[in-house]
């Protein structure tokens, strides 16, 4: 069984260019490789007047790559032995010499030499004064290279080195890590294929301070929408109100109440091949939503609940629907019986509380119960490796159409 994560077993080359984010790529290389995967670090001259190479050693347990000419070297045999076996390589940050160096064809250092040698895809996340990144210069360089099918990621807006603010910041690590992740997995068992999911709960107004909602972080829809991605999937995440980042390479379609998710997904669905449904929708929403703020009397106050439409119950298409049952009883066997009810494929029962699983952990343990009856009963696995489980059930259902 392949490891679910892309990074894992990849051999990454981390090339880091001179820049007061140098420091940043340190965090990178340690990510990357608590990720499960070989990173070969290579230092520019200027890169190593910011960050030593001994703190890369230590973080990748491997070799760090500084001098092409080293007879020293694990490299003076063939120089362009880390290229050859770069399943990706990473220049983070990039300055704007090394871009100019990229553009250009040059190999004088074994960065840019790497990177023309290298026929793996290769990732640039830039950090410069924001001025020299909108330089006519660098654009143009920026331009050639992502014709050639460089990738770009970023830069950021925010805060430069010069204290001012503008468009030249390092992306953050995660970001690159996604970045890299969705790289890898590009050609995996979903490619070509459109994923909906939902995630985290809604919020229904009851006046213009106050609403109806559910501890739905949103974690297991943006874990699956990641998966997804992860597998080469167009990922459409439709989410209530939660306070996630948005996954790299994911489009983000952000909603407040039921029926905002109903419409949301309606459009969403259309042509796609599977919906996930991990949100979770409120069933019931104030049959009246008051225009000023409720003021305390002392007395009680009672509210009218209606329901707000079934979203899955109520879609029809071609798509695989996989539906949650978030039970607290008789699990199972209430999950079951939304099989049916709402026209499902595939429902992801979860007792919501057990301990670590459900609501806003990052862990879950689910049971797979598909309308042909197969059950797959999993461990309490992390969010991302319950979204590849649920899956791989869709990549068979796929493949049985
Ligand atoms: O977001 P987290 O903090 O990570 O928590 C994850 C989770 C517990 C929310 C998730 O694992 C989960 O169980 N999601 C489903 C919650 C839910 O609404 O379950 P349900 O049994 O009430 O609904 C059954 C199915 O119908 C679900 O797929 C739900 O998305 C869908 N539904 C529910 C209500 C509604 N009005 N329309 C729907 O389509």
């Amino acid at each position: 069984m392949p490891h679910d994560d892309p990074l894992h077993g990849a051999r990454i080359v981390l090339g880091v260019c001179g820049s007061i984010a140098s420091y940043k790529a340190a965090d990178i290389a340690s990510k990357l490789t608590q990720a499960g995967a070989d990173v070969d670090v290579v230092l520019t001259d200027s890169a190593q007047k910011f960050v030593a190479p001994l703190t890369f050693r230590a973080l990748t347990g491997r070799p760090v790559f500084t001098d092409m000419y080293d007879p020293q070297s694990p490299l003076a045999e063939e120089h362009v032995a880390l290229a050859r076996a770069a399943s990706a390589m990473l220049i983070a940050p990039a300055s704007a010499t090394t871009l100019a160096r990229l553009a250009h064809g040059m190999a004088d250092n074994m960065v840019a030499l790497t990177a023309l040698a290298t026929t793996a895809p290769v990732l640039v996340a830039p950090a410069m004064d924001a001025q020299m990144w909108a330089h006519a210069a660098t654009q143009a360089n920026v331009a050639l290279l992502r014709g050639r099918g460089v990738i770009f990621v970023g830069p950021a807006e925010g805060r430069l080195a010069s204290g001012h603010m503008g468009l030249g910041r390092l992306v953050e690590t995660d970001v690159v890590l996604g970045a890299l992740r969705q790289t890898l997995g590009a050609s995996g068992d979903l490619a070509g294929r459109r994923v909906v999911v939902s995630a985290g709960g809604t919020h229904e107004p009851l006046d213009p301070v106050r609403f109806i909602g559910n501890r739905s972080s949103g974690k297991m829809g943006f874990a699956i929408a990641e998966a997804a991605r992860d597998r080469g999937a167009q990922v459409a995440l439709v989410c209530g109100p939660v306070a996630l980042a948005t996954p790299y390479g994911v489009s983000r379609i952000d909603v407040r109440t039921t029926d905002d998710m109903a419409s949301a997904i309606g459009h969403a669905t259309n042509g796609c091949d599977a919906l996930i449904m991990a949100a979770a929708p409120a069933d019931f929403r104030p049959a009246a939503v008051a225009d000023q703020k409720i003021k305390r009397t002392g007395a009680s106050l009672s509210l009218e609940l209606v329901p707000n439409a079934d979203i899955i119950g109520g879609l029809q298409g071609g798509f695989v629907k996989v539906g949650f049952a978030a039970e607290t009883e008789q699990v199972n066997a209430n999950a079951s019986g939304k099989i049916a009810k709402k026209g499902l494929d595939l429902i992801v029962a979860n007792d919501v509380t057990a301990p670590q699983a459900g609501f806003g952990h990052d862990t879950n343990r689910v049971t797979l119960i598909g309308a042909d009856g197969r059950i797959d009963e999993l461990p309490l696995l992390s969010k991302y490796d319950v979204g590849h489980r649920i899956l791989d059930r869709v990549v068979a259902i796929l493949a049985s159409r």
